[in-house]
């Protein structure tokens, strides 16, 4: 696939990355303030940074001490570039030590909730308490302010817990104003960007879509685009961006693998056509599917029989569209991907999307498909792409969905994927997202798998007689990003509910279990 990726989004305040499991948590705090944020590593160099215009920078905290071995460290060059800088715990070291200041080992560490007092409120602490609570995390303290900076705070172990120099616009904080344990943190972030950086809380969802349809048009120009859409909700919002900003040069292709819980196909026909105007081609691919799936129990194998065939129709459709549009002489170039931030980050900080997790490529496509990729949500974590999504008028059937595998209820059926084994869990699984929005759960659920061991057979008493059904499985989940994730505890009530439904409706099921394991050791889905 050819890797051109789309133009990035607004200035952006970038966040220095030390090493902390802190660092995408503080570039999210700073777009709840409003503000655009992105992490980049600390190798990176002052010019290279300098070179995407940043609003601000943001230094991380990280695991080392400034006096350790190979502790990476600062270039002072960035202190000299009129961006408005604000460090955090080790970023307030370094900051600290790069300017002159000093910092030593106190002897005293402090780790967690901790007393600041606060000596003057300056910038960054304006309208927070003389003494407020914070979330710290360190060995080494800074002793001494690097000449021309105000001292602002002090705890019992960290003699200047707080600094700043407003005229060079420099900040600094010992403690993690990013964590909700501390107190006023989000006020003094904000304090940061507005008072002391001197920006505007204006990247909002409205402000997202404007600038993404600016961005696109400018791409895409009057070349004609494909979006490979599979009712989950990326590529739902990323494919309604792409329409607002070049309409009917978008063709959307869903590929209906029989595979996808009730209802979801007709909502993507029917609401999602309705509240976007998209083209979309259904393919009705479902004996397809399921002939090639007839007599495999093997995960991987569905998996990739699935992916083959998956790709066998896009590209069939693909050539239908190119052949449409070659004879209007349009040239079909770009392809719409869904890809977010997180999988950015992960994937080694956006430079290319060569790296993004394959099962991210929307059930796989091929890549030899020589179309350059438009991937408007590439800035965005999930809640903020549903956040675009409702702006955009996505009904909150499609936006508020939960995560969905490509491979979708293929994967969910322990043993052979049939249509009468589609058709036992499609019940089951319409029933617990019913009660599960019906209890106004689905906020506290990442996702909530119902898995049918179809190889598996149960002795049940039903009626009057002794049954030999099937079990499910409910695998309700918590989690920020599926890379960990716990098993959520749901209300007794809502579990009785729910099985006691299943298994009074859906006849072929005499047993309902609960998995209660975390991710890791086990997956979140059970193939
Ligand atoms: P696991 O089961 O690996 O799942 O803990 C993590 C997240 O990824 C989804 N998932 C998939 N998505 N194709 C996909 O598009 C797949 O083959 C696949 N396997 C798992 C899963 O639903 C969860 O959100």
């Amino acid at each position: 696939m050819t890797l051109v990726t789309s133009p990035a989004a607004p200035r952006p305040v970038l966040v220095v990355d030390f090493g902390a499991q802190y660092a995408q948590l503080i570039a999210r705090r700073v777009r709840e303030a409003k503000v655009y944020s992105e992490v980049v590593p600390h190798s990176m160099s002052v010019a290279d940074m300098l070179a995407k215009d940043p609003a601000a920078i943001i230094l991380s905290g990280g695991p080392s001490s400034v006096y350790a071995d190979g502790a990476p460290s600062v270039d002072p060059a960035l202190f000299r570039a009129g961006v408005p800088v604000m460090g955090i715990c080790y970023g307030f070291q370094v900051m600290a030590q790069a300017l002159g200041g000093d910092v030593a080992k106190t002897g005293l560490s402090e780790f967690g909730g901790t007393q600041v007092d606060v000596c003057e409120s300056g910038v960054l602490l304006a309208n927070t308490p003389s003494q407020q609570s914070a979330w710290m995390s360190h060995g080494d303290s800074v002793h001494r302010a690097p000449e021309g900076f105000r001292v602002l705070a002090t705890t019992a172990g960290a003699p200047v817990a707080a600094f700043e120099n407003r005229e060079q616009r420099l900040f600094g904080v010992q403690w993690h104003p990013e964590v909700k344990h501390s107190e006023h943190g989000q006020s003094v972030l904000e304090h940061f960007l507005y008072d002391g950086a001197g920006l505007a809380p204006d990247w909002t969802p409205s402000s997202i879509v404007d600038d993404q349809v600016a961005l696109i048009r400018e791409q895409v120009g009057s070349a004609r685009v494909i979006c490979a859409l599979s009712g989950g909700v990326d590529s739902a919002v990323a494919a309604a961006l792409v329409q607002k900003a070049v309409g009917d040069q978008l063709t959307c292709v869903h590929v209906d693998h029989g595979l996808m819980r009730a209802g979801e196909v007709e909502q993507i026909e029917r609401d999602f056509v309705a509240s976007t105007g998209v083209r979309l081609i259904v393919r009705d691919e479902k004996e397809r599917f399921l002939g090639a799936l007839a007599g495999v129990t093997d995960p991987e194998t569905k998996r990739k029989i699935i992916g083959r065939e998956f790709i066998r129709v896009f590209e069939d459709a693909q050539r239908q569209i190119v052949a449409e549009a070659g004879e209007h002489g349009e040239e079909v170039k770009f392809l719409v991907q869904g890809t977010l931030y997180p999988d950015v980050v992960e994937s080694g900080g956006g430079e290319g999307a060569a790296n993004i997790k394959s099962h991210h490529n929307v059930g796989g496509l091929p890549d030899d498909l020589d179309f350059e990729l438009v991937e408007p949500l590439r800035a965005l974590f999930k809640d903020e792409v549903r956040a675009v999504g409702r702006e955009l008028g996505i009904p909150e059937e499609i936006v508020g969905r939960q995560p969905f595998p490509g491979p979708g209820l293929g994967i969910r059926i322990i043993g052979e994927v049939t249509e009468h084994n589609l058709d036992i869990l499609r019940r089951a699984d319409a029933i617990a997202r019913e009660e599960l929005t019906k209890a106004g759960l689905d906020g506290e659920i990442w996702q909530c798998p119902v898995v049918l061991l179809a190889d598996v057979r149960s002795v049940g008493v039903q009626g009057d007689g002794r049954t030999y059904g099937h079990p499910v499985v409910l695998r309700p989940v918590s989690s920020e990003d599926a890379m960990t994730a716990d098993w959520t505890r749901l209300p007794y009530e809502t579990l009785a509910v729910i099985s006691t439904r299943i298994t009074n409706e859906v006849r072929e099921v005499n047993r309902v279990v609960l998995d209660v394991t975390s991710k890791p050791p086990a997956t979140i889905e059970w193939e």
